[in-house]
């Protein structure tokens, strides 16, 4: 057992790693609740050690802590929602937007798309009235940003008034602050002089230089901004272009890059990007990819958005760069619905300024497919810009040293014989409910937003709720009591009688939240859906059988086959009537 000093340490060293992610290089790696946990326990156990101990609280890190929970910017709400975009690096994707465009709106002889650079730095919004900044703020969740007006104040490339004729009752102006190559690298340059942290990449430094409490560190670093678009646009000028209202914003003061091409086919757009791919070591600035936007704004209104993607933009990115190293290991997890990952371990490399060590396999045949061996010399991106994956294994590298990967016989964690699928792409343990490791991810999503959605309750509370004898299965979530609540540390009395309220609440469930959550094999919310929509009710769903799945369009053998095996299994069984006692399980045509 670990003395609470320990604990405390520990957990000073984690919340100071996680404030540097965050405040410094504005890059955090955990989500804000688990951050917002640790916090809390660190208050809890400094509390409990104080009262037999004299001793320094962490009064620096809690400041932080408290900066971060109180927000050390206050909110905006931007007047249009800020978008993000579609993004890909294929040109089929490219072909597929152009047709779904040419599908959604009819007689429309040519289509003008405005191409432009795609910058890696930070979305600003900029709200003008009557021609002066009156706010600035950061993207955030698309609807509410932070605002950081005085820190954009200091940004020379941002007007404070515009300047010329027609200028607007209301605009908000949209663009990307970003800090220079050369700059980056003699801002890192001097901090390692002054014994300061370092940026890891340009974006990151962008990000950090702009959300800082002191404007002045802002001014000192040359952040530059560029316009790509605006929000709401009130004026008495019609503009019918993009082209058109980023000429009229660049004549109000704006900087606006100068490669921008307008296109009127997919011919044309390949060649502007490649011709940007070519160029762009040359560029004092980041891009990783171009912009592909409608350039008609009637069109754009009616081709609107769904989800938070608008129908006429599309991000076509650059691969990233491939980077070599070396296998270290494979290991093999276990997940939810009992699949078997296989994950590859390899010498840490940096790629893009973040560094990567490991990278899923996604199913065992995939170990198969790359033909890949312990020690083998391989090389690895980062998807999309973000997740890590192989893309070679340099086969003509391989050494005495290379060992064949030895996939596992039996479960890890309960010990149950290993099954094949049927289609021998998959490795997983049956042992559903029963098997821990399962369990505990079964539990969680269950009670996720994915599943039932009882709020409050996450992974790291479930795990404390399993270690006190109280969870076992999904049907235990509706035995729990406010009292047995209170028994495990970090659950006050106030969050104790939350919990069991939400648990109350997540009683009233939709058949397709419900099936959802189940976690059987490859049934994820859409098939979910169809299977709702299908059955109507739980039991019609749990007595179906192989003849009638194979008949609804949408589910296919596999699917199929991995619904009949979790409801012949007597024991998912047994859970599903338990849970069908306790919920309120209806059904909504969608
Ligand atoms: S247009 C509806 N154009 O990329 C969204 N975005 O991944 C319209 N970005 O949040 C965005 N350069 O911050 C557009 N030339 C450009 C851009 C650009 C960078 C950023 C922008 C956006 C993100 C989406």
């Amino acid at each position: 057992m670990k003395s609470i000093y320990n604990k405390i340490v520990e957990l000073r060293i984690q919340l100071r790693y996680h404030n540097y992610m965050y405040y410094t290089l504005d890059s955090p790696v955990i989500s804000d609740d688990i951050y917002d946990q640790l916090c809390i326990d660190l208050i809890k156990l400094e509390k409990e050690y104080g009262k037999k101990n004299s001793f320094n609280k962490s009064k620096k890190i809690l400041k932080q802590i408290g900066g971060k929970k109180l927000h050390i910017f206050s909110e905006c709400i931007h007047k249009s929602p800020m978008l993000s975009l579609k993004s890909t690096n294929n040109i089929s994707d490219i072909k597929f937007f152009e047709q779904r465009i040419k599908n959604y709106i009819n007689n429309v002889d040519s289509i003008q798309y405005y191409c432009d650079l795609k910058i890696d730095g930070l979305a600003v919004n900029l709200l003008y009235k009557n021609g002066l900044l009156v706010s600035a703020s950061t993207r955030g969740d698309g609807y509410i940003g932070e605002d950081i007006t005085r820190n954009v104040y200091m940004i020379s490339s941002i007007p404070k008034k515009l300047v010329g004729n027609n200028i607007p009752e209301v605009i908000e102006i949209r663009g990307e602050v970003f800090i220079k190559k050369s700059d980056f690298l003699i801002l890192n340059q001097l901090s390692v002089l002054k014994n300061k942290k370092i940026f890891s990449n340009p974006r990151n430094a962008a990000a950090g230089s702009l959300r800082q409490l002191n404007p002045n560190i802002t001014k000192q670093r040359k952040l530059m901004f560029f316009v790509y678009g605006c929000g709401t646009f009130i004026s008495d000028k019609k503009i019918y272009s993009h082209n058109e209202r980023l000429i009229q914003i660049q004549q109000w003061g704006f900087s606006i890059h100068r490669d921008y091409l307008l296109c009127s086919n997919i011919k044309d757009i390949i060649e502007f990007y490649n011709k940007i791919y070519d160029n762009r070591m040359k560029l004092d600035f980041e891009i990783d990819g171009i912009v592909v936007k409608i350039d008609s704004i009637v069109l754009q209104k009616k081709l609107g958005y769904v989800e938070k993607y608008p129908r006429w933009a599309i991000a076509f990115k650059f691969f990233s760069l491939d980077i070599e190293t070396r296998i270290k290991d494979i290991s093999f997890q276990i997940g939810r619905t009992g699949i078997i990952t296989p994950v590859a371990h390899f010498i840490p490399v940096n790629i893009s300024g973040v560094t990567i060590s490991k990278a899923s396999l996604h199913n065992i045949s995939m170990i198969k497919k790359l033909n890949i061996y312990i020690n083998d010399y391989i090389t690895v991106y980062r998807a999309g810009d973000v997740i890590p994956k192989i893309r070679n294994v340099l086969v003509n590298k391989r050494d005495k040293l290379a060992q064949q990967v030895i996939l596992p016989l039996y479960c890890s964690s309960c010990h149950s014989k290993l099954l094949y699928s049927s289609n021998f792409i998959f490795l997983y343990c049956p042992s559903s409910f029963l098997c821990p490791a399962q369990n505990l991810q079964r539990l969680v999503y269950f009670a996720s937003k994915f599943g039932i959605h009882i709020k409050g309750l996450g992974k790291k509370n479930i795990i404390k709720l399993i270690n006190h004898g109280y969870l076992c299965t999904p049907v235990d979530f509706f035995t729990l009591t406010a009292e047995k609540l209170q028994t495990i540390p970090g659950i006050g009395k106030k969050l104790s009688y939350t919990i069991i309220d939400n648990i109350s609440y997540s009683k009233d469930v939709r058949l397709d939240k419900f099936i959802c959550s189940l976690g059987i094999i490859d049934v994820g919310i859409s098939i979910s859906k169809i299977l709702a929509n299908y059955y109507k009710s739980i039991t019609n769903f749990i007595n179906t059988n192989y003849s009638v799945l194979s008949e609804i369009k949408g589910i296919g053998v596999n699917i199929s086959y991995s619904i009949i095996k979790f409801i012949k299994n007597k024991n998912n069984i047994y859970i599903v009537f338990r849970l069908i006692e306790m919920l309120n399980i209806f059904f909504i045509s969608k």
